[in-house]
């Protein structure tokens, strides 16, 4: 068992998977500094994090309005606070929003992340866990995914993991007394079991899972299924979908690794289910869980997107000791608590 003490900084810790990962943490006893600019969260969701900790384990808890792009913010922290290691989210993560505007991708998610670097290495903070992505397997030529595959970009948002993939490789290759672990989420989905915390993008969703909540709680009319020609068993695109709990529960893992491993270096490590689903049977999914007609408008393909793709997880579950514990019927279960508990998410309103 980790000591209880440990104190972690995490970027972005207001965000979906970040609340979601803080909540983990401090129940699991470790001390929590989270650092966001509100660019796609809310005070709120911190609140609610508060919330579901309790009173005590709260006081674990500290929150600094700030951005990473803004190297006087981390260095105002790291000045006041000794941390063991990071957990890094902060970063914009929209593929289409990336390709009509790549350069705030690369300010942000790159400028960002080599401030980090710069701070961290200042203080002789040298343990990450990185938020990384499966965009960075492209279009994988076979499936399952495996960590030694060959990498490859097919948009700015996915040359941005690829880019800090690289970056954390390079720094641990020059400085060894660097710990670093880079998470490959595949497609995040579900909700805390509260109802309470729960994925709330900005404006209209890109992704899948959000977008067919909105229109189970009447935000939205319709969801455009984006291609139904695939070579798949419905002809819809197929990934493979993980419960936010679960993606949780994998950085704790990552944590105790960096923790207790002396010679990690820099490893990838997929979090994902190794099952993959197809869009038509995430819908029947929704539907069944919320008991909701989702409206469907059959469309083309979406430029960029992968016919299958979905996760070897067996790395993960034999050096992290970490496996995915719900199956897609409890994704879409917390996903609906949440979704019918907030249909506007945390503003409350349209
Ligand atoms: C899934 C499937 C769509 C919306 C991306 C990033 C990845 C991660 C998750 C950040 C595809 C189809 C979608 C819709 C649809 N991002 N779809 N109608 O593209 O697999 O992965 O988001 O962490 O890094 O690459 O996820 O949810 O956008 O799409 O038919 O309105 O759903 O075509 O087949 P994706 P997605």
């Amino acid at each position: 068992m980790v000591a209880s003490s440990q104190k972690i900084l995490v970027t972005g810790g207001a965000g979906f998977i970040g609340t979601h990962t803080v909540v983990q943490l401090l129940n699991n006893g470790f001390h929590v500094s989270i650092i966001d600019n509100f660019d796609n969260s809310v005070m709120e969701a911190v609140d609610r994090v508060r919330e579901l900790v309790g009173s005590n384990l709260s006081q674990n808890l500290e929150f600094t309005l700030g951005d990473l792009r803004n190297k006087d913010d981390l260095e105002k922290l790291f000045a006041k606070s000794k941390f063991d290691a990071v957990i890094h989210f902060a970063g914009l993560k929209a593929v289409g929003e990336s390709v009509a505007n790549p350069r705030r991708y690369f300010d942000n998610n790159l400028v960002g992340t080599v401030n980090l670097y710069e701070v961290m290495a200042k203080h002789n903070c040298k343990k990450m866990v990185f938020s990384s992505s499966a965009t960075v397997y492209g279009q994988p030529e076979k499936i399952p995914c495996v960590e030694d595959f060959k990498l490859q970009a097919m948009n700015p948002y996915g040359r941005t993991k690829l880019f800090l993939e690289e970056i954390a490789r390079d720094i641990q290759k020059a400085e060894p007394e660097w710990k670093i672990i880079l998470l490959r989420y595949f497609n995040p989905v579900g909700a805390h079991e509260s109802g309470k915390l729960g994925e709330d993008p900005r404006g209209i969703p890109n992704n899948l899972m959000p977008y067919i909540q909105q229109v189970a709680v009447g935000r939205l009319p319709e969801l455009n299924v984006y291609g139904h020609d695939y070579p798949t068993r419905d002809g819809s695109a197929v990934r493979d979908y993980i419960h936010v709990m679960d993606l949780a529960d994998g950085h704790i893992a990552a944590l105790r690794k960096l923790f207790t491993t002396e010679n990690i270096g820099c490893t990838a490590y997929n979090l994902g289910t190794g099952c993959g689903s197809s869009v038509l049977e995430m819908v029947a999914a929704f539907e069944k869980a919320s008991g909701k007609k989702i409206a469907l408008k059959l469309c083309p393909r979406r430029p960029g997107d992968a016919t299958e793709v979905y996760a070897s997880t067996e790395k993960a579950e034999k050096e992290l000791g970490w496996k995915a514990k719900y199956g897609v019927e409890e994704m879409c279960r917390d996903q609906w608590n949440w979704a019918k508990n907030n249909p506007w998410g945390y503003s409350g309103k349209p």
